[in-house]
């Protein structure tokens, strides 16, 4: 078992000198939608170049930022920009967002990513709420981070996502008159997109959109008892449904397109909090 804490003591010494307070709401931002935290007034910006031992992401769309806000009075962190084991990253590199949130003392985690729709009625720039998540593939990666789990944590997985947390965004989504669908989350590892037949297979199973990030964090959080929720874009139709090439800039178009009402539900959310 790796033990973070001792991994990441110098991390962990640099943000606590460095922050303005401790976070009661995480929030870690997409593939694309990462702009919100350019449109919200922030209380302090640290980049993570600057914080030891953090990994840099290597992937367009994600900057590398942690960004303090008072967001309708509420503590809120946001990372602009996340780890993808895609990237070649590991598993107690790619938990980094949740462990940070859990060892500042969120008590809420609200994960976004960017994601391919896999049931057939869901159409780029559609927003889905999660309502499960299959992540059987990363189970065993996350076994090397996590102590032998108390009776407790071996049941925290029971809400995840949690219900109480998904109601304020439905009610959130109603207020801001924003369409929300809603399903389950398949967990890819990448690097490269699915096959048309993987697709198939995953809608089999009872999958209703598919992207390669999330899990980790959610999982790792949900372990520890923080309540995590979590929000697909859907920036595309997942391979074989539709006859164009799969690409990131075909993501980041799709993100850019609906970042506005990605926004607006987010702020309604954090203030229903
Ligand atoms: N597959 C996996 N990850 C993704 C996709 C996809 O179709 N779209 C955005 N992230």
């Amino acid at each position: 078992m790796i033990d973070l804490k001792f991994k990441y003591k110098d991390l962990l010494e640099y943000l606590k000198s460095e922050i303005p307070f401790n976070p009661e709401i995480t929030l870690i931002l997409g593939s694309g939608l990462g702009d919100f935290a350019e449109r919200i007034e922030v209380t302090k910006t640290i980049s993570t170049n600057d914080i030891p031992g953090y990994p840099q992401s290597t992937v367009t769309g994600h900057k590398g930022f942690l960004h303090f806000a008072e967001i309708d009075g509420k503590k809120t962190l946001i990372f602009q920009g996340r780890i993808h084991i895609y990237e070649g990253y590991s598993i107690d590199q790619a938990i980094l967002p949740a462990f940070i949130a859990k060892q500042l003392g969120s008590v809420k985690l609200l994960v976004t990513n960017a994601a391919g729709g896999v049931n057939v009625n869901f159409k780029p720039g559609d927003l889905m709420l999660v309502t499960g998540f299959l992540s059987q593939n990363i189970k065993m990666e996350l076994a090397s981070i996590f102590p032998v789990p108390t009776l407790e944590q071996r049941n925290n997985l029971n809400n995840l996502p949690s219900k109480p947390f998904n109601k304020v965004i439905k009610k959130a989504a109603l207020e801001e008159k924003i369409e929300l669908k809603e399903g389950v989350y398949w967990f890819g590892k990448g690097p490269s997109y699915e096959t048309p037949a993987e697709i198939i297979m995953q809608r089999r199973f009872g999958a209703d959109a598919v992207g390669m990030s999330t899990v980790q964090e959610a999982i790792y959080a949900g372990f520890y008892g923080i309540e995590v929720s979590s929000i697909s874009l859907i920036t595309n139709y997942a391979s074989g449904l539709s006859p164009e090439k799969l690409s990131h800039q075909e993501v980041m178009d799709t993100a850019d397109l609906a970042k506005g009402k990605f926004e607006l539900l987010v702020k309604r959310i954090i203030s229903l909090l």
